[in-house]
């Protein structure tokens, strides 16, 4: 087939967004083009998130209208990769749109798979049969080939680029369907992420955001030596070029989280940013949960924080409606999140997810009413701090990476031809918003804070 292009689709998390980027440099070496809509596309990928019912329904409803596309482009191919791939396997055939079925550690045979699928017109479904089983060690090694040579995370415009520095999850939280989709934590080699992160750098990155699911669990033995987060952070600090040093998301570790933070507080390069998840401010919850602190150790756990890096600028998500979750629970949560100060809260609603602790233990016996007031109230708190908070930033001077145009740029484009409404972010991943040349877009600029809103910073170029 000549001029093939390739459509794809990512649900979900950051870790989703990376693989996508993977993939589409593979398929992009074999000469695909992208394309931004499934109508004119010859393969469709679907990237998926299975953390929450909701968004797996919304990949069930895309995979309807391919159905239709294929009426009259019948030659077009269908594949499903991440999460909801493992999690269902076989079953998405049922669906005879579906072509191909690929998990997240199949992703290097992928190209293989739609060659086959076109010159065969076979389907193939390939996940793990045992998630839970430690990867072999040629799994992981061709995973991280993988990511090695198909790592064009860094973003041309932006000149940000996102590491994976350890896949999987051992925590097994209650209602998480992670441990069962993305397998057991395996860490990579310190020395590959640096060597990656090098060459990101030499292409470009000014800043590197290195991922995990519990990021701060990282942990890789070699002979006498264990490297953890710190340990990363400080090999990764040496690299001249790279600025800015972040890592998502981390999980209350109350054994080994004041080395990170004060590794933090000691190398210049890594941003004052943390996002560390509470879930829940009721110790009941919490326990049911499976998450291994009280609130209250999870708020001395954010002090000590502040001890070692004071302008640290903090993140947390919440999960209400869990099973049983009371008022008294929910105002613990409020209370939580009052104490806590964060910069800004993800809050999600309670979704039963099949296979895990909590949905075969416990019925979903929150009302969807009730869940989504508490939702609301929870926002509307953080609303109020992040207000407060951000007021901090009025009349200061910030350093931001700035992204591009804003959404709105070209509402005045008229006017501000040279001079367009620009996105940025500061070092506690703050939006800034101000005017200034498009080709400041992956540059580091300062900006005078002049107003300040809940999730937005205004300002001028100095
Ligand atoms: N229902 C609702 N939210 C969930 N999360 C994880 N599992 C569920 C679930 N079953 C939320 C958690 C996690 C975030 C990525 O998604 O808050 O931190
Ligand atoms: Fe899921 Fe808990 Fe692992 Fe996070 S730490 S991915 S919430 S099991």
């Amino acid at each position: 087939m000549k001029d093939k292009k390739l459509y794809i689709k990512s649900f979900g998390c950051q870790m989703n967004k990376l693989d996508a980027g993977l993939v589409t440099a593979a398929f992009e070496e074999d000469g695909y083009s992208i394309t931004d809509t499934e109508d004119n596309a010859d393969v469709v990928l679907f990237n998926t998130c299975s953390v929450r019912a909701n968004a797996e329904n919304r990949v069930h409803s895309r995979i309807g209208y391919i159905g239709h596309l294929k009426k009259t482009r019948p030659h077009m191919v269908l594949g499903i990769i991440g999460c909801m791939a493992q999690r269902l396997g076989e079953e998405f055939l049922k669906d005879t749109a579906v072509d191909i079925v690929c998990g997240p550690s199949q992703i290097p045979d992928l190209l293989g798979m739609v060659n086959d699928v076109i010159s065969e017109r076979k389907k193939i479904v390939s996940v793990c049969a045992d998630v839970r089983e430690k990867p072999d060690a040629t799994i992981s090694e061709t995973l991280d080939e993988f990511e090695y040579a198909f790592d064009s995370s860094k973003d041309q415009k932006t000149n940000q680029a996102f590491v994976r520095v350890m896949r999987g999850c051992n925590n097994f939280c209650s209602y998480c369907i992670v441990p069962f989709v993305r397998g057991p934590e395996v860490s990579r080699k310190p020395q590959q992420i640096f060597d990656q992160c090098k060459k990101l750098v030499d292409e470009g990155a000014k800043q590197i955001t290195l991922l995990g699911q519990t990021v701060n669990s990282y942990e890789y033995s070699a002979g006498e030596k264990t490297y953890r987060l710190p340990d990363l952070l400080e090999m990764l600090s040496e690299i001249d070029s790279l600025k800015w040093l972040r890592f998502i998301t981390s999980y209350p570790n109350l054994n080994h989280d004041e080395d990170l933070f004060k590794a933090m507080g000691e190398l210049d390069k890594v941003c004052p940013y943390l996002h560390m998840p509470a879930q829940s401010g009721s110790d009941r919850i919490l326990k049911a949960m499976n998450r291994h602190y009280s609130a209250q150790q999870y708020l001395d756990q954010l002090a000590v924080a502040r001890s070692y890096v004071p302008d640290i600028a903090i993140a947390g998500d919440f999960i209400v409606g869990f099973p049983g979750e009371t008022d008294e629970d929910f105002e613990a949560t409020v209370e939580l999140v009052k104490k806590a100060n964060y910069k800004n809260i993800f809050a999600f609603k309670y979704s039963p997810r099949p296979g895990t602790k909590t949905d075969k233990k416990l019925e979903d016996n929150i009302p969807e009413e009730i869940k989504k007031l508490r939702n609301n109230e929870l926002l509307k708190v953080q609303e109020q701090i992040s207000a407060e908070y951000n007021k901090r930033y009025e009349g200061k001077i910030l350093e931001v990476l700035v992204e591009g145009p804003s959404k709105k740029a070209h509402l005045n484009k008229a006017q501000n031809a040279n001079n367009p409404q620009l996105i940025a972010r500061t070092a506690t991943d703050h939006i800034v918003v101000f005017n200034g040349p498009e080709s400041l877009a992956g540059n580091f600029a300062q900006v005078e804070i002049e107003k300040t809103m809940p999730l937005t910073l205004f300002g001028n170029l100095v």
